[in-house]
């Protein structure tokens, strides 16, 4: 969650740490801090409550200079968000300074343990108890490296941790433990960076090491030395990541999550580059580690992920039962890590999540493995952590960075991606013929030319909508089958950043309950496109009609009926019902957008939500 950055060369640390921040600010904006150590004027901390842009105000008026340094944006767990809780945190010495994304869970024992000997703490944060156990063993070892690895070993849970030390100015710590923080180096010419996510770095170097679990780099301006945190030497080459950081940039867009809508028609292109055989009638998956013969043999499936990803597994559903005719079962990654499951022989675990960093969605990999079923994972981010444990293999999204904290362009490849995974499935256990399968192909590789016309043409119909509505408290979707999970995700979007209180709801139930909320104020989104339970979406917006509901509806370019009985009506072109989903999102997206907008919310950097969430 929150995000983490180093630095080490000839460059000023502070401009590098805070440039690198501020391309990892989605992961957390309660408060930053950056220290960076100078020779002449030592360990230099600044630190500051808000947004990123007050941090960088702060070191505008008291710089600190120097060539090694880390710094942190805070999404807060332990302790409130004040400026004694921002990171980085010293220990007793004032010598050493530590970062930390994740959590320690002993550490209230810790804390005891420390203040039983003396040691006494200036925040409420789990990470103080890092820094004050690096100085104490440090006191007894002698070097950071060594202190790191002791105390290290005490920390129970997940946790990305880097330290620096003013006694040795030559290098910094990095270590990762568990699956709660990746920890990625950057190797450049003479410097070296540090960070938790892989746009940080781009700007400076596409080499990349990323480090796994139980593992701790000593890092120069010359490289980095890996060894297991018990001692073990790690020799591993660098992936060189191809994307652009101009892709990491907003470019002339007011916002990543504008820009990011924008890109979906890239996205559903790049999703589905170098995978189909139009022709053939064939769908190939570069990465995926199953051949027929295992992809025959699956019996089922369980779909595991988070957020708005969760939403696109209970799409995977729909799309691997209707064409592959595998069982599916979706389940939330946090609860199905708890709740004991009994997978099974020939089962498969679908992993959905577009930064791969997901906590619960991670736990929930190793908890397929535990009981020797594999996984596969729909990702995004190369060489994030569920990429690299999907034993039968990632399918990447392709879908560039995603920075907005509301996942969009994710979301839609999510879906492509799902279909393709069902047709490979399909193809291979012959649910679908090759003639079957051209038939899909041509229905997907029309998809990005409609989802731009869908941009084009809800863009200003939504912005009429906000202007509308944008007063409403309550918000209600509804949606039937494929599209019942786009009500979940456009209800999901309208919260997550406008903060207005919105409910997505099976149409089909609306009436045993959410109908008592309906009345002149409240708009009630209904998603309806042509499909066939069309008719019975129309009865339904005929239920929310006599109770005087607002009703902005979703469907089918030129259905007329439809246009009748709504008091707005956004339409999108007509495409296989498997996929309709892909085009019915994009305007709720959009309408979440210019709702928030008009509220004047951070659309960006909603409140209290962090894009990679990687604590429990
Ligand atoms: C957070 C983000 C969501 C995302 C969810 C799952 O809640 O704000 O946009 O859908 O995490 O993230 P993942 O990276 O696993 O898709």
């Amino acid at each position: 969650m929150c995000g983490i950055v180093g630095y080490i060369g000839p460059r000023e640390a502070s401009e590098v740490v805070i440039g690198g921040l501020q391309r990892l600010e989605y992961r957390g904006y309660d408060s930053a801090g950056i220290a960076v150590y100078d020779p002449e004027a030592g360990l230099q901390l600044r630190r500051s409550v808000g947004k990123l842009g007050s941090l960088v105000a702060r070191v505008a008026r008291e710089p600190a200079q120097g060539h090694l340094g880390i710094g942190h944006t805070r999404w807060a767990t332990h302790g409130g968000v004040t400026e004694e809780n921002a990171h980085p945190h010293r220990d007793a010495s004032g010598a050493i300074v530590v970062i930390q994304n994740g959590i320690v869970e002993n550490y209230l024992e810790l804390k005891a343990r420390l203040a039983a000997e003396g040691y006494s703490f200036q925040s409420q944060t789990d990470t103080e108890v890092i820094a004050h156990l690096v100085g104490h063993y440090y006191r007894l070892e002698g070097g950071l490296e060594p202190a790191m690895r002791r105390a290290l070993a005490e920390l129970r849970g997940g946790n990305a941790v880097v330290a620096i030390c003013a006694h040795e100015p030559g290098h910094l710590v990095a270590a990762r433990l568990g699956n709660a923080g990746g920890v990625v180096l950057g190797l450049g010419q003479g410097e070296t960076f540090v960070a938790s996510d892989v746009p940080a770095i781009l700007d400076h170097t596409r080499d990349l090491v990323f480090l796994e679990d139980r593992e701790l780099a000593v890092v120069s301006a010359a490289g980095a030395r890996i060894s297991t945190l018990a001692g073990e030497p790690v020799s591993r080459a660098p992936v060189s990541i191809p994307w652009d950081p101009v892709a990491a940039a907003k470019g002339d867009y007011k916002h990543f999550m504008q820009k990011e809508i924008h890109e979906q028609p890239r996205a559903l292109m790049d999703v589905l580059r170098g995978r189909i055989d139009q022709d053939g009638g064939q769908v190939h998956l570069e990465d995926l580690r199953l051949d027929d013969a295992a992809l025959r043999r699956v019996e089922r499936i369980y779909a595991v992920a988070c957020g708005t990803a969760w939403h696109a597994a209970l799409l995977a559903k729909f799309m691997v039962e209707g064409l592959a005719r595998v069982r599916v079962e979706v389940d939330y990654a946090s609860e199905f890590r708890y709740r004991q499951p009994v997978l099974g022989a020939d089962a498969l675990l679908l992993a959905i999540t577009q930064s791969g960093e997901t906590v619960d969605t991670l736990a929930a990999m190793e908890e397929a493995r535990a009981q020797g079923v594999p996984s596969v994972a729909i990702v995004n981010a190369i060489g994030s952590q569920a990429a690299r444990v999907a034993d039968a293999g990632p399918v990447y999204l392709h879908a560039g960075p995603e920075i907005g904290v509301a996942s969009t362009k994710a979301f839609t490849s999510m879906l492509v991606a799902s279909y393709l995974l069902a047709l490979r499935l399909g193809q291979a256990r012959g649910t679908l013929a090759p003639a079957q399968v051209r038939e899909h192909l041509q229905a997907l590789v029309e998809l990005p030319g409609k989802a731009a016309l869908v941009i084009e043409r809800a863009t200003p119909l939504c912005e009429e909508l906000a202007e509308r509505y944008h007063r409403a408290s309550d918000a209600l979707f509804l949606g039937r089958q494929f599209n019942y999970p786009i009500a979940l995700e456009g209800a999901l979007k309208l919260k997550e950043i406008s903060y207005i209180h919105a409910e997505g709801y099976p149409a089909g139930e609306m009436k045993h309950g959410p109908i008592a909320l309906i009345d002149e104020a409240m708009p009630v989104v209904c998603i309806a496109p042509r499909d066939g339970i069309y008719e019975k979406m129309l009865s339904n917006i005929e239920q929310v009609r006599a109770r005087h509901g607002q009703v902005i509806a979703v469907g089918t370019e030129g259905d007329e009926l439809l246009a009748a009985k709504a008091d707005h009506v956004i339409v999108v072109p007509a495409t296989l019902p498997l996929l309709q989903p892909v085009l019915t999102a994009i305007p709720l997206q959009i309408f979440a957008y210019a709702m928030a907008l008009r509220r004047g919310c951070d659309v960006d950097q909603p409140r209290n939500l962090a894009k990679s969430v990687t604590v429990e």
